[in-house]
């Protein structure tokens, strides 16, 4: 039964390695056995990563890659499929953020978030399942949403839409990859602490309203986004595609406008 739930020598491209969530999954993913290509556009993050993963024996390697540049992404296509033969398991997290109303926001801005969390997730997802279809054994592929493709608040605009994108782009995708057992799910985080929030910590009262919003009154660590994404790569999970998977401490649960005296 331990096969169920083991990743050793599968191979995972980790898109956005050097942040904190693709950071925790390369982290995790190599720790437990398996083999990883980290890729990141921030070069000197990405190489910081493979020289600590690398320092604790992890079978890893690093390319730099913009996922908005197709000859960046097949690139990393070629470089992983001569490093380890194959594609088992496809991670694709990069995202940015503009936090302002719509009145204010440039189309320029607008055109930057479409780009990176919605095209480069589209360039990405469709360059490697060209790779990934030829695996006789199929594969995994997780792309991160977010709570805000549901539930949203002002300064979230073209973010939310984005992000809601990134739902039906994976289904369409579970869909139509089913015929090769290349399952395609999405993980919707809540809130968790990594450099994507700067913004947010720097005001303690923002800060600490999220946490309570939380049934579990608090921010989530980054290895709680890895774990589940680590499973999604495991046998354990080969049922579940098409999914959005909710790792939000309870925010999509509860409405949160009052706690009754009972
Ligand atoms: N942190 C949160 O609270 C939170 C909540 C909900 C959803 N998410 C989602 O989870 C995912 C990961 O978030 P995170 O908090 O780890 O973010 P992060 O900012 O820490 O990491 C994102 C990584 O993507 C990389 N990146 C940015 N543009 C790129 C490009 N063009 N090409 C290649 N890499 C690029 C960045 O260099 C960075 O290392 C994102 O999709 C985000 O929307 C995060």
């Amino acid at each position: 039964m331990r096969g169920l739930f083991s990743v050793e020598n599968r191979v995972a491209v980790v898109i956005g390695a050097a942040g904190g969530i693709g950071r925790a999954i390369a982290e995790l993913f190599c720790g437990l056995g398996g083999r990883v290509v980290a890729s990141d556009i921030d070069e000197k993050g990405l190489n910081e990563l493979v020289d600590l993963l690398s320092g604790r024996g992890c079978d890893v390697r690093g390319f730099r890659a913009d996922i908005t540049r197709v000859d960046d992404v097949r690139a990393l296509v070629d470089f992983s499929l001569k490093s380890y033969g194959r594609v088992d398991v496809l991670y694709i997290l990069p995202a940015i953020n503009f936090r302002k109303p719509i009145e204010r926001y440039t189309y320029e801005e607008f055109d930057r978030v479409v780009n990176v969390n919605l095209r480069g997730s589209f360039i990405a997802l469709k360059e490697f399942l060209e790779a990934m279809k030829k695996n006789p054994e199929g594969g995994s592929v997780v792309l991160f949403s977010s709570i805000r493709h549901l539930v949203v608040e002002p300064g979230q605009s073209v973010y939310a839409a984005t992000k809601a994108a990134i739902v039906q782009l994976a289904r369409v995708a579970a869909a139509e990859y089913g015929k090769y057992n290349i399952r395609v799910n999405v993980i919707a985080p809540g809130v968790v602490n990594t450099p994507f929030v700067q913004q947010i910590k720097r005001d303690p009262e923002w800060y600490r309203a999220y946490a309570e919003k939380t049934i579990l009154k608090r921010w989530a660590d980054p290895m709680e986004i890895a774990s589940v994404a680590v499973f999604l790569a495991m046998p354990a999970s080969s049922y579940i595609t098409g999914s959005v998977i909710y790792v939000d401490g309870g925010w999509t649960a509860i409405d949160g406008r009052y706690e009754p005296k009972l």
